[in-house]
């Protein structure tokens, strides 16, 4: 196992209607004045809105409104944002929704602290922020675990680019299962998919050898595909759906990371795609990853093949043969059965597999994403932007 130093500051409130008092617990430790940072209406719509501005009234909290937060947030309301914490002397920025308003936030929480333009500091400078308003996540929607993490993804649409900057992590995450239940269906399971992508990813980085981290992500990517079926057979499955949750949230708390160096090329994929066409995280990712891992057959083979066994249950046809003990041909011929797998099951629940399901047609946007996508270090095999273009028109 490689190296590593690990501490963790997010404090987790877990819990079916655990919102109310976990807030009204956390407000108790912060400042006055308050930025209540939401996205383009849900929450208004849902009556959550009334009832946080309630209980920060109770908590004898000011409330500054920041609304409007986009899916795939773009970095001019993120200055939109660090403009209002400047000016309104804001205390602690509360983050209510799914990863695009906490992701936003957690970069109007340094920009805000900053004199100069935090995307250049980090692309031109290299400098990761030091200073911080400290800000914390009611969670809507689950699958990203932005919650969890100190990392944002941002669409720069002067740039033309979806790519990672660096900001707070949070001081507390609230994932009350029951926010989520107003959610489309079809947004709950692609929230899901992420949190099975972020496993997925995290699984095939290097080395590829199989330690602790990548059994307990094992087991968490088969309790995630057993909660999208039974959340699809029952969305009132309560259980399901806090489970789900939970998922999201060990998949970006970083334990599943201890002693790898994580892949998450398809990610950087699908956020350049995201970058021209504005689509959806989880199905960006659903019409990607079995495409993707064909590409990395050959140097992935066998991990492939064990996540194949270990979590889809494939078995060899050759009696007596599994992962451990296959040769060369037939490790491959369960790892291509695995990537199967995966593919039926994206498309048993719904998920979209062509880029064309979600209207994606043009050569010159895929050609153009090839070429702006961050290349990540931690694939089994470093794709070439070529192989990328060639990938992303499979997939049409
Ligand atoms: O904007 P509103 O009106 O609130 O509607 C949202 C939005 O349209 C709606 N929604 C959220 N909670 C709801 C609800 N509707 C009804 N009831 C509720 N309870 O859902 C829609 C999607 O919301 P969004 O926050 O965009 O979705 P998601 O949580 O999937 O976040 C996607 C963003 O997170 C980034 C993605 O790239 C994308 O920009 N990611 C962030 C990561 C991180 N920081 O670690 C990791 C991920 O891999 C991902 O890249
Ligand atoms: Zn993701």
């Amino acid at each position: 196992m490689n190296s590593f130093n690990y501490q963790y500051p997010v404090r987790q409130h877990f819990g079916k209607g655990c919102a109310e008092n976990a807030l009204k617990e956390e407000m108790k430790k912060v400042g006055k004045q308050v930025l209540l940072a939401y996205g383009g209406g849900s929450i208004k719509r849902t009556g959550l809105y009334d009832k946080i501005c309630q209980w920060l009234e109770e908590s004898g909290k000011e409330v500054v409104d920041f609304g409007g937060i986009m899916p795939n947030p773009t970095y001019a309301k993120v200055q939109e944002g660090a403009r209002i914490v400047r000016d309104e002397h804001i205390d602690f920025i509360l983050a209510v929704g799914g990863g695009s308003v906490i992701d936003c936030c957690k970069i109007v929480s340094s920009q805000a602290m900053m004199d100069v333009d935090a995307w250049d500091d980090w692309y031109v400078g290299h400098n990761l922020p030091k200073e911080f308003v400290p800000m914390g996540a009611v969670v809507t929607a689950s699958g990203t675990g932005a919650e969890q993490n100190n990392g944002a993804v941002i669409t720069n649409e002067e740039k033309k680019l979806k790519q990672p900057l660096f900001g707070a992590f949070h001081s507390f995450a609230i994932l009350d299962s029951d926010l989520t239940k107003t959610q489309p269906m079809k947004q709950v399971i692609s929230g899901a998919f992420d949190t099975l992508s972020h496993c997925m990813e995290t699984y095939m980085g290097k080395p590829q050898s199989t330690n602790v981290s990548d059994e307990v992500n094992e087991a968490v990517m088969r309790n995630v595909i057993k909660n999208i079926h039974a959340i699809i057979a029952d969305p009132d499955d309560d259980f399901a759906r806090g489970e789900l949750m939970w998922d999201s949230a060990m998949a970006e708390n970083g334990l599943l990371k201890l002693g790898k160096v994580t892949d998450f090329q398809c990610h950087m994929i699908e956020h350049a795609v995201g970058a021209y066409t504005d689509c959806n995280h989880g199905q960006g990712l659903a019409i990607l990853h079995p495409t993707f891992y064909r590409h990395l057959l050959n140097a992935g083979t066998a991990k492939l093949a064990r996540m194949a066994q270990e979590v889809w249950g494939v078995k060899s046809d050759v009696e007596g043969v599994t992962y451990r003990n296959a040769d060369a041909a037939e490790l491959r011929t369960i790892a291509e059965k695995g990537i199967a797998a995966l593919e039926a099951f994206i498309k048993g629940i719904g998920l979209p597999t062509h880029w064309s399901e979600i209207d994606i047609t043009d050569d010159a946007v895929l050609r153009a994403a090839s070429d702006t996508c961050f290349i990540t270090p931690g694939c089994c095999k470093q794709m070439s932007r070529n192989e990328i273009f060639e990938l992303l028109k499979e997939c049409k």
